[in-house]
């Protein structure tokens, strides 16, 4: 492993689940192995799990960590190659990223869509800069369109609490009254069709979802029908792909219940946190849920992932 971007980068799924779940069990196994090593971290988005279950992850391996919030902390970065700059960015990445460089043994970024340009965001500008600038790995905190080691500790905790060898799964658009990127969506699906599961995805009319993400999972317009006999429900809004960014419902109908979650088979309710109560799921239904060992296994997902990161140096 080079970089951590997606699930493109994972040579050997079930070995980095396994790694995960052992570091669990015994999480300083391996305590000296970033010794001497710095991780920098590099936030243009709030967080709140990502920034402490990584930092944990780092410390864990014996890592020192670095934090800065780009745009808060530092100055605000050019990411367009050639460009003049005589506006409001004060330092283009090619210079951040190799100064980063000289500091961190690996690099971690968060950058959300801008939602405004699909295209844009799609092509993931600003963790593509960073790749081709910085000298060290990056590790994806989130990206415009991924959320790769959320969706590393989704199938962690689904891999332990299954009850059947092939659960099934529903992904399920729920609302929100803001507009939400795609990538913990997108990135859901991705990893989940690597495992033994029946994967289905229920949204709303317009709440498609690139096609690039939804191949070998049936789609449905009905919640309801849906959650028929479903082992997992991973409810999460996002903003259309098509009129990209937009929020074309809001309909409280889509709020996940408790009278819905008895029509699966004693399913489990996911959710990749922050949710708004009452908006996305009720109460009822996230305080009986795996939303807090999702929220733990993040950890492990990212100390596997460094450590995978650390045996390349
Ligand atoms: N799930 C998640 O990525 O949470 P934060 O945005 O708080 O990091």
């Amino acid at each position: 492993m080079n970089n951590f971007l997606s699930i493109d980068d994972v040579t050997n799924l079930e070995a980095l689940v396994a790694s995960a779940r052992n570091f669990k069990q015994n999480p300083y196994a391996k305590k000296q192995q970033g010794e001497g090593k710095t991780l920098g971290l590099l936030f243009m988005n709030p967080s709140l799990r990502t920034r402490l279950s990584t930092q944990r992850a780092a410390y864990n391996l014996g890592m020192n960590v670095m934090v800065i919030n780009v745009n808060q902390d530092s100055w605000q970065l050019e990411f367009e190659d050639g460009s003049v700059m005589d506006g409001s960015s004060v330092e283009h990445v090619k210079d951040a990223a190799a100064v980063f460089s000289q500091y961190c043994d690996i690099i971690g970024i968060r950058t959300f869509a801008g939602l405004v340009d699909r295209l844009v965001d799609y092509q993931e500008k600003v963790l593509h800069a960073f790749v081709k600038y910085a000298q060290v790995p990056i590790v994806s905190l989130e990206s415009a369109t991924l959320h790769p080691l959320q969706s590393l500790a989704d199938v962690i905790t689904i891999e332990e609490t299954k009850t059947r060898s092939k659960p099934k799964v529903v992904l399920s658009w729920a609302p929100h009254p803001k507009a939400l990127p795609q990538a913990v969506a997108n990135s859901f699906l991705q990893w989940v069709s690597e495992t033994d599961c029946d994967l289905m995805i229920a949204h709303p009319e317009g709440y498609n979802l690139s096609s690039d993400f939804c191949s070998g999972a049936a789609i449905c317009h009905n919640q309801e029908e849906a959650f028929i006999d479903a082992d997992f429900i991973y409810a999460k809004n996002w903003s259309s792909y098509e009129q990209y960014g937009k929020v074309l419902c809001t309909d409280p109908a889509w709020t996940i219940n408790q009278e819905k979650m008895s029509l699966t088979n004693n399913g489990q309710f996911m959710h990749c946190l922050p949710l708004r109560r009452n908006v996305v799921a009720t109460d009822e239904v996230v305080d009986h849920s795996l939303v807090l060992v999702q929220a733990k296994n993040r950890l492990f997902a990212a100390q596997a992932v460094l450590d995978q990161l650390l045996s390349t140096l």
